[in-house]
């Protein structure tokens, strides 16, 4: 096992190395939407796919009917034949990030249902920048990327952006998505929404659809911020931006005592500061990222390693090694994969350069260049092949991603439990470094009914997914663990756009103003279009009525009888080391009779 992983960690070094020197070209996400046409009906399946791949583990999303409009009205007329008809309608993007399956309309793949899908992909025309008023108004489907870019040219900064940019404006908004600030605004993108275009149903005189304009003192508007798709189609997002600014970053790669408790210092003092914590390597990494003015000196960008391209033969060779240690039950192997790859995060600053390459700290650049990335998104012609790490068609990798949000005070203690955890055997954290530890990030409380209330702490870690559901994971009690304890023992909310189902259990009474959302809802949508047994099973989070066998090896319920986990493999329902009333699937050879 060790040579190859040697070698492995080598190939990693060179290529995260030569890819920030050469312009190595990239495989852009396959589309979301995908028809067949090979039946001579116009009306022939499509399938709505997430762009991670991450809804195979059940039934596909099959889509009767999808429509591209380009123009406000379009969409209108779209909305109208759905509330005419009295069918199902959900609103995706381009780009279909979102984990959980709130854009799929429909249960049934009979196709004896009738639904539409609206796709924003080509409502992305008109990005209006009003620099004297500091503001942008953009079409819903205008991706991120294009939006900064308009941005930056007019002198302007958008404050807040979440860190990868393949999204489109409507559909990041819609499920909260935030970079990290308690400054200002705050990190959350939705409190920089100054005006909402939304396309609801209307009476018939009305022609069935009509375009309302919410502006932030509209009673409406609360609602419309963070919506998950369920009051109506966005048209138009209108955001707030700043006079151009430029950022000075710095990582302190160092030890994690005391992180739990120095963390509302560090966000308080920095104004987009974050944190990194690796707890199988006692690592705590803090961001030091400043806004500086225009004129200091410095081109730097910021291209997340994560978010970078690689060539296929990488990432697939990455999974290969992670399948073969998992087979192998290999701690010591992860570990070993874990260093490596916290050793060339250091070693190469995340992804942060000051010119071509990284030569040291500070690294000075501009807003647009700095808050997000995603260089595996582009260039569309193939010398070497490459893509996103995660691109489902090369059986790339494959993870979890949990992302829990805490009121500020209880963040410090849930750390202090899950130190305890990792004290017991800090190795079995190796799996969560390899990909990018504990992302801390923050929040500011929000008016946005579907949003946080109150200053807020965001964790994220991602995990390994076996690609197989029934396949149990190596230490998957103690990513379990630290769900439970996030989600239930914390009452931290899950993020909307992450997260397996069992995080959304019990999730709308963790909103004091979920009632305000639903009131809403019932304005708006009254014959309730815009849900689906999709999206309510998220945004109503029932427990599943009848657990089936292997239901807690991929979060879709917690664990309370042995079948629920994989007893023929070896994987028991036990009982949390630190969080005593967690359930867990751990693995126990010595119990198989
Ligand atoms: C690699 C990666 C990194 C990420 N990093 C971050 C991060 O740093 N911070 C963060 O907060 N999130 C992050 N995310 C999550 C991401 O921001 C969200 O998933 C975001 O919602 C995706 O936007 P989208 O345009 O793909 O929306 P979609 O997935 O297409 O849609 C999201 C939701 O919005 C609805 N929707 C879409 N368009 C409209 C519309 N026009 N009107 C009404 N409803 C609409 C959909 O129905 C769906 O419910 C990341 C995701 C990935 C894949
Ligand atoms: C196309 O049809 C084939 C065969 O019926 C099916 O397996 C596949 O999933 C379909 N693809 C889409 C995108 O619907
Ligand atoms: C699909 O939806 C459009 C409205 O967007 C409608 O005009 C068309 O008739 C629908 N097609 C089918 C096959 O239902
Ligand atoms: C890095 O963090 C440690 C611990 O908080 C601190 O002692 C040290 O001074 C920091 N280093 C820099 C360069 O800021
Ligand atoms: C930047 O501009 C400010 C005034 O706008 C000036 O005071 C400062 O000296 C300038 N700094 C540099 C590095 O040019």
């Amino acid at each position: 096992m060790r040579l190859p992983l040697r070698l492995l960690a080598a190939l990693l070094h060179l290529l995260a190395w030569t890819s920030t020197l050469l312009n190595i070209h990239a495989m852009p996400p396959p589309p979301a939407v995908q028809c067949n046409r090979t039946t001579g009906s116009s009306a022939s399946g499509c399938t709505l796919y997430n762009t991670y791949g991450a809804w195979g583990d059940r039934k596909d999303c099959h889509i009767p009917n999808v429509t591209y409009p380009t123009t406000e009205e379009q969409l209108r007329l779209a909305v109208a034949y759905a509330n005419r008809n009295k069918i199902k309608v959900k609103v995706v993007s381009k780009f279909s990030h979102t984990i959980p399956k709130l854009a799929c309309p429909m249960i049934s793949t009979s196709g004896s249902e009738e639904a539409l899908l609206v796709s924003t992909a080509k409502l992305d025309s008109s990005i209006e920048v009003d620099a004297e008023n500091l503001a942008v108004t953009a079409d819903a489907g205008v991706g991120l990327r294009e939006l900064i870019d308009r941005v930056e040219e007019a002198g302007l900064s958008l404050v807040a952006a979440p860190y990868w940019e393949g999204v489109s404006v409507a559909g990041l908004i819609s499920t909260g998505a935030h970079g990290s600030s308690w400054w200002g605004k705050g990190g959350a993108v939705h409190d920089h929404v100054i005006g909402l275009s939304l396309v609801v149903p209307a009476r018939p005189s009305e022609g069935y659809a009509k375009i309302i304009r919410l502006e932030p003192q509209d009673p409406l508007f609360d609602a419309a911020k963070v919506s998950l798709g369920l009051l109506g189609v966005i048209s138009k997002v209108k955001l707030s931006l700043e006079r151009g600014f430029k950022r000075s970053i710095a990582y302190n790669f160092t030890d994690d005592d005391r992180f739990e408790e120095v963390y509302v210092d560090h966000a308080k003092k920095h104004e987009f500061a974050d944190i990194t914590w690796y707890p199988s390597k006692h690592k705590a990494v803090y961001r030091y990222d400043d806004r500086v003015p225009l004129n200091m000196s410095g081109n730097g960008v910021y291209d997340f390693i994560g978010f970078q391209s690689n060539s296929i033969l990488i990432s697939k060779s990455m999974r290969a090694t992670e399948n073969t240690l998992e087979n192998a039950r290999s701690v010591s192997g992860k570990c070993t994969l874990a260093a490596t790859t916290v050793g060339s995060k250091e070693l190469l600053a995340n992804g942060l350069r000051n010119g071509l390459i990284f030569t040291g700290y500070p690294v000075v650049g501009r807003q647009g260049k700095i808050q997000t990335s995603g260089s595996c998104l582009y260039s569309p012609t193939a010398d070497i092949m490459t893509t996103c790490a995660w691109d489902p068609r090369i059986k790339g990798l494959f993870f979890y991603e949990t992302t829990a949000i805490f009121p500020s005070p209880k963040f410090g203690d849930f750390i202090r439990d899950v130190k305890k955890l990792r004290d017991l055997k800090p190795e079995n954290f190796c799996g969560v470094d390899i990909y990018n530890g504990f992302l801390i990030r923050f929040i500011k409380s929000s008016r946005a009914y579907l949003g946080h209330s109150e200053d807020s702490v965001v964790v994220d870690f991602n995990y390994y997914r076996a690609n197989e559901p029934s396949s149990p994971r190596l230490n998957q009690d103690v990513w379990e663990e630290v769900e439970q304890m996030a989600f239930f023992k914390y009452g931290a909310k899950p993020h909307w756009a992450k997260n397996r189902n069992l995080a959304f259990l019990n999730v709308q009474h963790k909103y004091p103003n979920f009632h305000k959302f639903i009131a809403a809802k019932e304005q708006l949508d009254p014959q309730n279009m815009f849900s689906s047994e999709w999206s309510d099973e998220i945004v109503f989070g029932k427990e599943m009525e009848a657990k089936g066998d292997g239901c807690a090896l991929e979060g879709q319920c917690i664990c309370s009888e042995d079948r629920h986990c994989s007893p023929d493999k070896g994987y028991f329902c036990q009982r949390g080391l630190v969080y005593k009333e967690a359930r867990v699937c751990r693995y126990s050879p010595s119990s198989i009779s």
